[in-house]
């Protein structure tokens, strides 16, 4: 477990649930429940709140074992929409609480992130979200919420893979006691997994592809989030904590980062969602 900048307790890799909807969603992640993981990712966005509180009701696990984050979205980034979107998404998932509720982008274009974030500030006060944060920040925008609130997120949860290492934002968080939580860590199944850097290094150390992208996200101190609908590959992307790599192939890995690594070119000062 990490510690966050409020005092509380996050796990060192989570579960990514984007797609996973309906009933196999709900299968998939009672399985990833059930092979080890406690942290879950969704977002009011990608409309599976409910397949996830499902799934924890359906798994063997106590809800207070389990931290849970969701994320707002821009469209409700007025203060009464946010806290209303807020309690609908706890509604939908059968939750009584968050664990970890993020704003999912800045959308710097409508500058309306400052009130949202007021809102989560009174929402934590309030008990519906223990733990609150931010996806796709920028240094800039963090300030600002620093110079309006004087609060900083627990975690910020940006896009972070081999082809896409953001060695400055990471700094920058690390700097300010947030922790970088890492999206799309395996690259979203784009060519990424088929470096050869990455294939010699899995030989190597007799390892997956997949396990030494997500140790390497580990060993750069961040929370990498993977999501995969099958059983084996849930077990695979937990089994990262038997092995360490060199200083020397951790550098090596830092040197495949691309300026245009990103794998929908998703550049926060200009991407908006809503
Ligand atoms: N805050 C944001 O703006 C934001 C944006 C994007 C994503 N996210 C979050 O981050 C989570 C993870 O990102 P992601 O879903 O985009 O991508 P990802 O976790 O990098 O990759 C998922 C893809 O890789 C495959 N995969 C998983 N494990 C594998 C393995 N061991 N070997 C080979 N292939 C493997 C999966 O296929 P199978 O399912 O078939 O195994 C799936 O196609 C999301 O689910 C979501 O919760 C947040």
């Amino acid at each position: 477990m990490y510690k966050l900048n409020d005092g509380r307790e996050i796990p060192e890799i989570g579960f990514g649930t984007y797609k996973l909807k309906g009933h196999t969603g709900v299968q998939s992640i009672v399985s990833a429940i059930n092979n080890g993981y406690r942290m879950l990712d969704t977002a009011y966005n990608y409309e599976n709140e409910g397949t996830v509180g499902r799934a924890i009701a359906e798994s063997f696990v106590k809800r207070s074992d389990l931290f849970v984050t969701s994320k707002l979205p821009g469209r409700y980034y007025q203060y009464d929409d946010a806290i209303s979107a807020l309690q609908e998404s706890l509604y939908r998932s059968h939750l009584d609480y968050f664990d970890l509720y993020l704003l999912h982008w800045p959308n710097p274009k409508k500058g309306m992130y400052p009130e949202a974030w007021r809102a989560l500030i009174d929402a934590q006060k309030f008990g519906l979200v223990k733990s609150i944060g931010v996806c796709n920040f920028l240094p800039e925008y963090l300030e600002k919420l620093q110079r309006d609130t004087g609060v900083l997120p627990a975690i910020n949860q940006i896009e972070l893979h081999p082809f896409f290492n953001e060695a400055k934002m990471r700094k920058y968080d690390a700097d300010n006691g947030i922790i970088t939580m890492d999206w799309s860590p395996l690259g979203r199944g784009s060519s990424v997994m088929s470096d050869p850097t990455l294939n010699e290094l899995a030989v190597k150390y007799n390892k997956s592809v997949g396990q030494i992208i997500l140790r390497w996200e580990y060993q750069l101190k961040t929370i990498p989030i993977p999501k995969s609908s099958k059983t084996s590959r849930q077990k695979e992307n937990l089994n990262i904590f038997d092995f360490k790599i060199s200083d020397t192939d951790m550098s090596q890995i830092s040197l495949l980062t691309k300026t245009d690594g990103r794998v929908r070119d998703q550049d926060p000062a200009e991407y908006e969602e809503f």
